[in-house]
């Protein structure tokens, strides 16, 4: 197995992209390089998916490193077990939210680690399973769960929230100008249980605009930000990320989305500052001490060569942190 320090991390970086299965997750490289895989190291793949990262990393780390790796989806869960295997007792895997991060360190007598990612959003696999309900290009109910032991599906809010209820949400998480238009449709069309169903009724009340994106998209993605609590966690987890991380660990969080970049990029810059007072405020009263370090300024984008080859990787923006 590969063994990788911090010196030589541009030629292994590569060497363990070669060393990727041929699935490739988003910015693989990027994050290997900004979480700095070493022997002995102990590292948290807060978003495991199909382990493709975490495989990085754990390649990264030999002979010494550790990983947590967790999910809330079992079916996840299960490809990353088969990946990982070749790993050992090095990989550890947990069916759990990152929001609880803390109690799984502390489950395992980790009082602080060197690095934790976090690949926000669905991964293709989820996507590409019509009965996951995420996509509107094959028909499938209306579940978009990543956990499916939540109570709340897509079909719960399309058919039983109020109209105007429905309306805010897609235009707060979907950013969608026609969200009104869509949630009356939505509503008289009731009841609505199929993916395919909705992407109609969607595409008759809102026109294309020359985008490339189906009419479609941004509902879709408000409904799934909804169903997964998927903004609450972030934000609730970023400062429990930075406790968790020990001097000089590193967290990489992949966005994919304007909403959850913006909650990084604020939560960065703010713990990066000494003083968090308002501009015009003469004296400082806050108090507040710089406890991390940005790594990355401007989030970091794929190549052309990478979004040519995987097309969801269009939107994908990475932030790294480092906790002073
Ligand atoms: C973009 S995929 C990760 C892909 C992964 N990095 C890889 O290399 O294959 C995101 C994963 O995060 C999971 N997920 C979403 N919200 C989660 C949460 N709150 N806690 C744990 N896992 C979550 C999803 O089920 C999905 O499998």
């Amino acid at each position: 197995m590969l063994q990788q320090t911090p010196n030589d991390l541009p030629h292994s970086t590569s060497k363990l992209a070669e060393m990727a299965p041929s699935h490739q997750p988003v910015l693989y490289q990027e994050i290997i390089h900004a979480l700095r895989p070493k022997s002995g190291g102990r590292y948290v793949d807060g978003t495991l998916g199909a382990g493709g990262h975490a495989a990085g990393l754990l390649a990264g780390s030999e002979p010494g490193g550790l990983l947590l790796g967790l999910d809330v989806d079992p079916q996840a869960l299960n490809l990353a077990r088969q990946r990982l295997a070749p790993f050992g007792e090095r990989a550890w895997l947990k069916k759990a939210t990152y929001t609880t991060l803390p109690s799984q360190l502390a489950d395992l007598g980790w009082n602080s680690v060197d690095g934790i990612l976090l690949d926000l959003g669905a991964s293709s696999i989820q996507f590409d399973n019509p009965e996951r309900g995420f996509s509107f290009l094959a028909d499938g109910p209306l579940d978009m769960r990543f956990d499916p032991s939540n109570p709340l599906t897509a079909t719960e809010i399309v058919n039983m929230w109020q109209e105007k209820e429905l309306a805010d949400i897609i235009f707060r998480f979907g950013e969608e100008p026609a969200a009104r238009r869509i949630a009356k449709a939505i509503v008289s069309a009731r009841p609505v249980e199929r993916t395919r169903q909705l992407a109609a009724i969607i595409e008759r009340v809102r026109p294309r605009h020359g985008s490339h994106h189906h009419p479609a998209t941004q509902t879709f993605q408000a409904l799934r930000i909804i169903v997964n609590s998927e903004l609450e966690s972030l934000e609730k987890t970023l400062p429990l990320a930075m406790q968790a991380l020990g001097p000089g660990g590193r967290l990489a969080v992949i966005s994919f989305h304007s909403l959850e970049d913006r909650l990084v990029k604020v939560y960065f810059r703010q713990e990066s500052k000494d003083c968090i007072c308002p501009p015009e405020q003469p004296v400082c009263t806050c108090g507040h001490k710089a406890s991390v370090k940005e790594v990355t300024r401007r989030p970091i984008t794929p190549t052309e060569e990478e979004i040519n080859q995987n097309s969801r990787a269009r939107s994908a923006k990475l932030r790294v942190a480092e906790k002073l």
